[in-house]
């Protein structure tokens, strides 16, 4: 954990990251002691007061905390909780971080987090400008960084005025997913892999995040968002960065971004053509829904990057809510043998290409396909597979969830798993064909897969999902 005790200013700290994962996150980091010293100190709206504040964070931690919160720990981490209102200025919120300091030293080192929506990160910098709140310090922006790329750069250069690149931690919560770090493991750590991982092995690579979940009560946020900024220019590019790139010279920020960009620089831009759009047919009668909505709750889309790796390999990704199950996959699908010598019938090939699987849950899992003898007289041949499944370890209770591992990090000062401004800007760049011209959104039933348009895109291949097929 970090050295210094930590004065945590949580801008949004009444809505649903900060209730779902962002308080828990908080309470855990405290209560296990990986943080020497800790003030909460919440930022919102909401005209409510420290008490006020203390009610939302039980609630929330009953609620979403994925471990059991003892009495004692959370009479500890509810004196660690303040409050200010926005609508108290700057110098109110700047007395609470000095009265926080009062009594955690004068070392305490800042984090603010902004857990706010892209057209309230601006006014929120302003506001810690105005308060003073600039040195010793570092921020956390969360996604989506800007709704396109003007946005985004203007954010960016604002950002840059009031910050320095170095205290700056744009957050994807992917990256800080247990899986994620282990593609690179994975990839780097073995000398098995690497050799087979281009487009001469590969026949292309899915990345597919569907969910059960709605709205819930996001749809203030989600009507403005839509499932491309929400999870496909975020979180599924990441990924799929750290699937493509290229070996770095080691494992540290400047040379992993350096990589991950380069892939960014070679994507080929978003084309209409090669996107489905959704939206759920129950969607324009939520709360908080247009009527006329044209904001997708569904997408999927073919992704190419054109390097020598990669050249002619898609990347099909898919993510979309109220889906008929909740995964979180890459699949990396390899290229079949160039002929066959087992008999008409044998079953080779039939129940598709070999496939190497990584699963995105907390607790990962891995699997490699392939074909194997069915035991008996003859040739006949099954799919068979090898599996890793880290519950088997016995090291689960080890797992930090995504945020409470990002967080630490901002704590620590190390950007290893953060975003980069070049790459963020690249990728709305590469977005601008699909945002300028989208498609129109095609209906599907709560409990599907999403339109069945989706089918034409990835043929003649298939979708992974659902497994039991
Ligand atoms: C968030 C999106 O960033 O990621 C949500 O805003 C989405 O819409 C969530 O549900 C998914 O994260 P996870 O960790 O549950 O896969």
């Amino acid at each position: 954990g970090p050295a210094r005790p930590q004065i945590v200013v949580l801008f949004g700290a009444t809505g649903d990251l900060s209730r779902r994962k962002l308080l828990p996150g908080l309470f855990q980091l405290c209560s296990a002691g990986f943080i020497p010293g800790c003030r909460i100190i919440g930022v919102s709206l909401d005209d409510i007061d420290a008490d006020g504040f203390c009610v939302i964070a039980r609630e929330s931690l009953r609620e979403f905390s994925s471990r059991p919160v003892a009495d004692a720990a959370w009479t500890a981490f509810a004196a660690t909780l303040d409050y200010v209102t926005l609508a108290a200025g700057p110098e109110s919120l700047r007395n609470a971080v000095l009265r926080a300091e009062q009594s955690l030293g004068a070392e305490a080192q800042r984090v603010h987090y902004l857990s706010v929506p892209p057209n309230a990160a601006l006014p929120a910098v302003r506001l810690l400008a105005e308060a003073g709140l600039v040195e010793r310090s570092r921020i956390i922006m969360e996604k989506p960084f800007g709704t396109d790329l003007a946005s985004a750069v203007l954010l960016n250069a604002r950002l840059h005025e009031v910050f320095t690149e170095d205290q700056i931690f744009r957050i994807d919560h992917f990256l800080g997913k247990e899986p994620a770090q282990n593609i690179l493991a994975f990839r780097f750590g073995n000398g098995l892999f690497e050799p087979i991982w281009n487009r001469n092995f590969i026949d292309h690579v899915q990345i597919d995040v569907p969910e059960t979940l709605g709205l819930g009560k996001r749809a203030g946020f989600y009507e403005q968002t839509g499932a491309y900024r929400d999870m496909v220019v975020t979180h599924l590019f990441q990924i799929l960065a750290f699937m493509a790139m290229e070996p770095p010279t080691a494992l540290e920020p400047a040379p992993i971004s350096e990589e991950k960009n380069k892939v960014f620089r070679s994507m080929l831009p978003i084309e209409p053509r090669n996107v489905v759009r959704g939206q759920y047919t129950s969607y324009r009668t939520e709360d908080g829904v247009d009527r006329e909505s044209d904001t997708e709750t569904f997408i999927a889309l073919k992704c190419l990057i054109d390097n020598w790796r990669w050249a002619g390999v898609p990347f099909f990704l898919r993510t979309g809510k109220r889906l008929a199950e909740g995964q979180r996959i890459i699949s990396i699908a390899f290229r079949e043998p160039p002929k066959s010598m087992f008999p008409a019938g044998s079953g080779v090939g039939a129940q598709g290409p070999d496939h190497l699987t990584f699963d995105l849950a907390d607790a990962s899992k891995m699997s490699l396909s392939f074909y194997g003898k069915r035991p008996g007289p003859g040739m006949r041949l099954d799919k068979l597979s090898l599996q890793f499944a880290m519950h088997d370890t016995g090291l689960v209770s080890e797992v930090l969830e995504a945020y409470e591992r990002l967080i630490l990090d901002a704590m620590r000062g190390d950007h290893t798993l953060f975003t980069t401004a070049e790459g963020i800007e690249r990728l709305w760049d590469v977005s601008k064909p699909l945002m300028e011209s989208p498609p129109p959104v095609r209906l599907y039933e709560p409990g599907s897969w999403g339109p069945k348009s989706i089918h034409q895109l990835i043929a003649p291949h298939a979708w992974r999902l659902p497994f039991e097929r």
